[in-house]
């Protein structure tokens, strides 16, 4: 299959109809959000979200999110959503925040991993969301990654994945948050965090002006990505706290992983610079893009300096990153 490589400044007119029609139909699309890159199908169509699952090579009761354009998209597949939860969505979407809701009966179970609830964002690319408008369907859109690694934030990685292996891939350029969305469950109350991401608790607290639970251990089996290992490189990862952990400072095939402000001038291994403590952000931005390349460079084991400006949503994804046990990928 050759891949139709799309602009995403190109996405409008007949080529944005044209797609639209193609994706309804059932074809596959890699599109572009402002966290990671999404790979795409009609949410509502059996067989595109199989083909998602087979593409991406994960196991079926690993939910997917359900991308819409609009409120009336989102009473279309969830009911009995709470008034704090529509209060959320008014105030915060566009933008990195995932809801779980109670799904209507004709949201099929495929995509909801066989749960009553189904996953829903709106995201904050206006070309995506006019695409979705086009479509009239929502979207299943989980990351588009291979089953096991990180999350594409490049087009690169898009390629890397997926070239020639899905018939649309939309160009966007880098991810410009380059960490997934915050999942929230709203079917409890108080509500709760089930994934940690962009979006902070004290974020979703302020608009509500209450309190949302954000304690993911005990409640891991109600986000199944969550029980799943995912993220790791190749090699092992080693979070550490100061230079004087490293065990093996010589060996040609361990790197470490920095930022602009730690002082490794004397660390004699490979060096691989993460990003700014001074622009936070820029770490997130970086880190799978990292994780991807060390991979692709065949290092045995990986050291990366943690630091106190990185974010709780990151830190996640470094704790996943790093060895601890799990059942499969997601
Ligand atoms: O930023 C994002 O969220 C990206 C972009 C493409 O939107 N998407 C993404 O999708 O990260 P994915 O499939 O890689 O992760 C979705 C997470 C998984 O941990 C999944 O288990 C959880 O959301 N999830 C989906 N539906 C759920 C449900 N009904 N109940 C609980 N967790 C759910
Ligand atoms: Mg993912």
């Amino acid at each position: 299959m050759t891949s139709k490589i799309i602009p995403l400044k190109e996405l409008k007119n007949d080529t944005l109809t044209t797609l639209a029609h193609e994706i309804k139909k059932g074809l596959l699309c890699v599109i572009p959000t402002e966290t990671v890159y999404g790979l795409a199908g009609n949410a509502l169509l059996a067989s595109s979200v199989e083909a998602i699952y087979k593409a991406k090579g994960r196991p079926s009761d690993n939910p997917l999110i359900l991308h819409v354009s609009s409120l009336k998209m989102v009473h279309d597949i969830a009911k009995d959503i709470k008034e704090d939860a529509l209060l959320l969505m008014e105030t915060l979407w566009p933008g990195p925040l995932t809801f779980i809701l109670n799904k209507k009966s004709h949201v099929p179970y495929n995509v909801t991993g066989g749960l009553e609830t189904v996953a829903v964002r709106m995201p904050n690319i206006q070309e995506i969301r006019d695409l979705i408008e086009a479509c009239g369907v929502p979207l299943a859109a989980p990351s588009a990654n291979l089953s096991g690694k990180p999350s594409s934030t490049r087009f690169s990685h898009v390629l890397h994945d997926f070239k020639e292996k899905i018939p649309y891939l939309i160009d966007g350029g880098d991810s410009h948050l380059g960490l997934e969305s915050t999942v929230l469950d709203c079917t409890v109350s108080p509500f709760q965090i089930l994934r940690p991401g962009k979006l902070l608790a004290s974020d979703i607290e302020s608009v509500l002006g209450k309190k949302v639970r954000d304690g993911l251990k005990e409640e891991t089996k109600k986000s199944p990505g969550v029980r799943y290992k995912h993220y790791q490189p190749q090699g092992k990862v080693y979070l550490i706290n100061d230079l004087q952990s490293i065990k093996n400072p010589l060996e040609y095939d361990t790197v470490l992983i920095h930022t602009k402000e730690d002082d490794v001038s004397n660390v004699s291994l490979n060096k691989v610079l993460l990003g700014s403590q001074n622009n936070p952000s820029s770490m997130d931005q970086n880190l799978y893009a990292v994780l991807r390349d060390v991979d692709q460079e065949a290092i045995k084991t990986i050291y990366i300096l943690v630091n106190k400006k990185m974010s709780g949503a990151l830190l996640d994804r470094l704790k996943r990153a790093s060895h601890q046990e799990g059942v499969t990928h997601d």
